[in-house]
């Protein structure tokens, strides 16, 4: 067999640079017309990544970003959590909306998010009361925390409903006993349980597979390959807010050890981030602007979530917290989202430093408590009243929108090689000489 080396442009790794939400289901869709394959490699059904087009909003929870085009492959990586319910509804409501979900392959060696993980979610938020995570509620920890502890369910599992039942069979005494002992929750029955997931393993046993050796393939072919992150860096297990995090990776590693990819693939990075930021559920957020200000971007940016429908809270752009994005994913680009969102503010603030008890610090501090502790400190810059929605080429943008986003670039060291200043696939600027040229032919109908 021939060595082949891998073309580090053909394969380009999305991920959110702070806390979830920042668009990457847009930029995704944005450049996935000239994507072989899309696929995710982390995270389950808490992600929520819309993309519109026209009058089409589609939001999706577990089904890759590339989706909505026919030509490209979509797999669901080794690394994701699956809620098998969850996907068969998720792809029905697809198919009734005519769109083709035969190209979807499921990992064999992704855990499965089970009944009782939800309900040990839910039972588990309501213990901590108001020391609460604040998490979507979709059992992610639990199906997380069961891989670890070796007691998960695989989606290799779907393929036989024998073995199906032989596992949960073994496993899910042990869930009754913390249900019922800990959490007094009446616990599941294994009948019950069959026959809830029997339609599930019908619909997607033969979509099971493995996607390591069919990427491995489809790598080899020069296929080109976009890697879906979900959540963002500043809910990674490791490098977030911990414990006001999820429970993946969701730094661009995890496209390696969530989908078989070996290291060297992860060349090119794409960060996404808001013109300003945003964070669901509990946790430090040091620009977080709890008068005026936030409400008008949380009005104007329509800041309720894509899963819970919950209402988001607004803040600044921090550039401490998109430099730690940038150094913990090897960033190489960024993708900056809903600049048309600030239009009409009188001034608009990005965070530069923090001031630490007494101390000014550039980097983002290792210990939560600390970061509780810091105040960030501001440039402001003025606004501008210019509708952006229609804007389609960097030069079009008024002076000060240019001003704000040449200062956000230098405060994060790395190049913006896209602008998007409207939800709409359409409303999206490719900047000169950005590495994502070769993937957007400038979709810009
Ligand atoms: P994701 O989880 O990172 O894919 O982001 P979500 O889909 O959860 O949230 C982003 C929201 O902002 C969605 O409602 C998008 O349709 C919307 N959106 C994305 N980019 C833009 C933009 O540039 N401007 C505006 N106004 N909305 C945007
Ligand atoms: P996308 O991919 C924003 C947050 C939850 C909570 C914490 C833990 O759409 O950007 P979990 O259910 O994962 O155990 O919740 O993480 N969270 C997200 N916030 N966007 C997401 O995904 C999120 N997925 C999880 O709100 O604070
Ligand atoms: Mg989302």
């Amino acid at each position: 067999m021939g060595v082949k080396q891998l073309d580090q442009v053909n394969s380009l790794v999305i991920v959110g640079a702070q806390w979830g939400d920042e668009g990457k289901g847009k930029v995704i869709d944005f450049l996935s017309s000239k994507a072989d394959l899309v696929v995710r490699f982390q995270g389950g059904d808490n992600a929520g990544h819309t993309v519109v087009y026209g009058a089409n909003v589609f939001k999706l929870h577990h089904v890759p970003s590339g989706i909505l085009n026919p030509e490209t492959l979509c797999l669901l990586g080794n690394g994701m959590v699956i809620n098998p319910l969850v996907l068969v509804r998720e792809l029905d409501e697809l198919e009734k909306r005519g769109i083709d979900t035969s190209n979807l392959r499921i990992s064999a060696k992704a855990h499965l998010i089970m009944a009782y993980h939800q309900a040990l979610d839910e039972a588990n938020e309501v213990m901590l009361a108001e020391k609460k995570i604040g998490t979507t509620g979709r059992g992610i920890g639990p199906a997380y925390a069961d891989k670890v502890l070796r007691r998960g369910i695989r989606a290799g599992e779907l393929v036989d409903f024998g073995s199906f039942g032989e596992r949960l069979n073994e496993v899910l005494p042990l869930h009754n006993r913390i249900l019922k002992d800990i959490y007094g929750h009446p616990g599941f029955n294994l009948k019950e349980m069959n026959a809830l997931y029997r339609p599930a393993l019908n619909r997607l046993g033969p979509l099971v597979t493995d996607t390591t050796r069919l990427l491995a393939e489809k790598m080899a072919e020069g296929k080109k390959i976009l890697f879906e992150g979900a959540q963002g860096a500043l809910l990674d297990i490791d490098h977030g807010t911990y414990p006001y995090v999820t429970s993946s990776s969701t730094v661009a590693a995890a496209a390696a050890s969530g989908t078989g990819l070996g290291p060297a693939g992860v060349t090119r990075v794409l960060g996404v981030l808001k013109a300003y930021t945003t964070r669901v559920g509990e946790g430090p957020f040091p620009t977080e602007d709890l008068a005026e200000a936030g409400d008008q971007l949380r009005e104007r940016g329509s800041e309720f979530g894509t899963t819970t429908g919950r209402s988001r809270r607004c803040g600044w752009f921090d550039a401490v917290i998109a430099r730690y994005a940038a150094r913990i994913n090897g960033l190489t680009g960024l993708a900056v989202t809903k600049l048309d969102v600030l239009s009409g503010m009188e001034v608009i603030n990005l965070a530069v430093k923090y001031s630490c008890n007494g101390r000014e610090i550039e980097y983002f501090p290792e210990r939560i408590r600390d970061l509780s502790q810091c105040e960030p400190v501001y440039r402001t810059f003025p606004g501008w009243d210019e509708d952006l929605s229609m804007v389609r080429c960097y030069e079009d943008l008024p002076e000060a929108a240019k001003h704000f986003l040449e200062a956000l670039e230098d405060s994060v060291g790395v190049k913006i090689d896209l602008i998007s200043i409207g939800p709409d696939r359409s409303q999206t600027i490719v900047c000169k000489n950005s590495q994502i040229e070769i993937w957007s032919n400038c979709r810009q109908e």
